[in-house]
């Protein structure tokens, strides 16, 4: 175990200079599909998975191959760690072999445990709390579309829907540190975690941006420059569907939302998508949206967050 390695389990875990410069990398990374090749070897990085994936898998498990590793994806039903070894011990093995964790879990404190044990970077992947990765490629699609990351600071962002969910929280600490203004609309039982909000707010005040937290959708979406919503269900909230549809109607990201938002807005969503639910298929669909890009740049951002992280 030492002090010194950097680990990225929730989006304040980097600076904002630093969150700039590996936002800068992924536009690079656009460009040039093998600019570095920090896993040359190869060296194996673990990818482990204890809830489903579709674009994480195949982003982290793309993106170290092009970095020249070799990706170790491991569904963790099938490992040791699914049938109880703990955590530390996990870590203990897995920081001799590979050049870095990276987790998909539950709790925070499993994979704050994981970075306490491990010499070598662990990348959160989604937990419960946090999905911070999700948050790099937002911010890098939006860059792009905007003509540079200097084009962040200043935007209005808005997120409608579940705001106790793991985006809301990143796009709160993500978003402050890219300097924009950051407002969350969610139901008052699904409202963010406070500590989030006040750790997003200290920051937000450091860098020029604000945040603002209401119950109200059209609150949170008039004269916004960025739409975002995610699920209402989250992995592990499943039992809850039914109560959740008869909560969140009222949060939809439909044609009323770009009404009321700023002209030329751009639509963000992480995927999966449930048409006519949260977002509508008009608007997912649309001119507008981004969505296609935001799902492309989880390669392009993670590549840049594994390879500024191989240089610390
Ligand atoms: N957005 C996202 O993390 O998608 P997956 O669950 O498919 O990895
Ligand atoms: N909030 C969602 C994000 C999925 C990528 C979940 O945790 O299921």
């Amino acid at each position: 175990m030492t002090t010194e390695t950097r680990h990225f389990l929730r989006d304040d875990d980097i600076t904002a200079a630093e969150q700039r410069e590996i936002l800068e990398l992924a536009l690079a990374f656009r460009k040039d599909r093998h600019l570095e090749q920090p896993f040359a070897g190869p060296q194996a990085v673990a990818i482990i998975f204890d809830k489903p994936s579709t674009r994480t898998r195949v982003s982290f498990s793309t993106g170290v191959a092009e970095l020249g590793g070799y990706p170790l994806v491991i569904d963790s039903a099938t490992s040791q760690l699914g049938r109880g070894e703990p955590v530390a011990d996990t870590a203990r093995v897995l920081e001799r072999m590979v050049s870095a964790i990276v987790w998909r879990t539950f709790g925070q404190e499993l994979i704050e445990e994981m970075a306490a044990h491990s010499s070598k970077p662990v990348v959160n992947a989604l937990t419960d709390s946090f999905h911070p990765c999700q948050i790099l490629a937002d911010l890098a699609a939006v860059a792009d579309a905007r003509g540079g990351v200097d084009a962040l600071a200043g935007l209005t962002l808005a997120y409608v829907g579940d705001g106790a969910n793991n985006m809301a929280h990143s796009y709160l600490l993500g978003g402050a540190l890219a300097g924009m203004h950051v407002r969350v609309g969610a139901p008052a039982d699904y409202l963010p975690d406070e500590r989030i909000v006040l750790d997003a707010k200290k920051i937000a005040a450091e860098q020029g941006g604000s945040i603002t937290v209401t119950t109200e959708h059209d609150d949170a979406v008039a004269g916004a420059d960025i739409i975002c919503t995610d699920t209402w269900v989250s992995m592990g909230d499943e039992d809850q569907y039914a109560a959740r549809a008869d909560v969140f109607g009222g949060y939809q990201v439909n044609q009323h939302s770009l009404d009321i938002a700023n002209e030329g807005a751009q639509v963000l969503h992480c995927l999966p998508a449930y048409r006519g639910k949260e977002i509508t298929a008009d608007v997912i669909d649309g001119p507008q949206s981004l969505v296609w890009l935001e799902a492309e740049y989880r390669l392009h951002a993670q590549k840049a967050l594994l390879a500024w992280l191989a240089r610390r």
